[in-house]
């Protein structure tokens, strides 16, 4: 695995990559990889024979009380997790200006309504940093093919946007949720958790599964989530939102929906936001 630090030196690798035949995809990531952050390296390989993968723990997507600073930094072992991947080209910015120039003078872009709802809602201005560093990682590598977690399912449908109209050559992949054995989806915050509260944090994917049955059963949407949300706050998780919505996220409020859609929620342990999301 070849590891750039700088974009100049980025620029020479692709060009080198570039006379080999075959598709490049990229991965970004903010490191601390996990099986989940692996399972799409396992997908790139499928869909294309040249693999980058970015670590840059993005600071545009942090709010002021957020955890920009204890956001885990695990280089070393990501390296070592990257090159048993078989991972070609790993970019790890040595700082900012190697993604952005000027951080204070670049141009956000703009998450419009849908970034401001869940996740944007709690997290204002979170997206618009999540859909300037990934443009910018796409003006910087423009891969063939770029993947993303479901777990992170308001990301990938805001990037699928942004993508299709700035960038609509390149192919975006979802890639599925990667569970740990008690149902938790895997995330690089879970490592805030003690194992106590890892146990508790279980019970938001027992949430989605029961209303997700629930749905199917045909009982009213407005009592599957007064029930879900009551039953959050009985196992001492705190919602932040519980909703279902199409698979675009527009609202649903009726009972009986057929296309397809998604339950998903936001619990807060302690100080330590999980999310996760069910589609059926
Ligand atoms: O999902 C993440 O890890 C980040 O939001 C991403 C897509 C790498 C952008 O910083």
């Amino acid at each position: 695995m070849v590891i750039t630090r700088t974009r100049e030196e980025l620029y020479k690798i692709l060009e080198e990559f570039s006379k080999n035949p075959g598709k490049l995809a990229l991965i970004p990531t903010m490191g601390n990889l996990h099986d989940g952050h692996l399972s799409l390296i396992k997908l790139a390989k499928l869909k294309a024979s040249k693999i980058i993968t970015t670590i840059f723990v993005n600071p545009l997507q942090f709010g002021k009380n957020e955890d920009f600073k204890k956001y885990p930094r695990t280089e070393k072992l990501d390296i070592e997790k990257l090159k048993k991947e078989d991972c070609d080209i790993l970019f790890v910015p040595r700082n900012d200006e190697e993604v952005f120039s000027k951080l204070d003078k670049i141009k956000t872009l703009d998450s419009g309504n849908l970034g401001s709802e869940l996740c944007g809602k709690i997290r204002p201005g979170h997206f618009d940093g999540v859909l300037t560093v990934v443009n910018r990682l796409f003006e910087l590598i423009n891969p063939d093919v770029a993947i993303f977690g479901a777990k992170d399912y308001q990301q990938q449908i805001l990037i699928k946007k942004m993508a299709k109209s700035l960038h609509p050559k390149i192919s975006l992949l979802k890639a599925p949720i990667v569970r740990s054995k008690n149902g938790v989806a895997l995330s690089s915050r879970n490592n805030y958790l003690s194992e106590k509260e890892f146990d508790i944090a279980a019970n938001l994917f027992k949430c989605l599964q029961n209303s997700v049955y629930s749905y199917q059963k045909k009982e009213k949407l407005h009592e599957i989530l007064n029930n879900a949300n009551s039953f959050l706050v009985s196992k001492n998780l705190k919602p932040d939102y519980f909703e279902l919505r199409d698979s675009e996220l527009n609202l649903i409020s009726k009972n009986n929906f057929e296309g397809n859609k998604v339950f998903l929620g936001s619990v807060t342990i302690n100080n330590t936001r999980l999310i996760d999301n069910i589609e059926f």
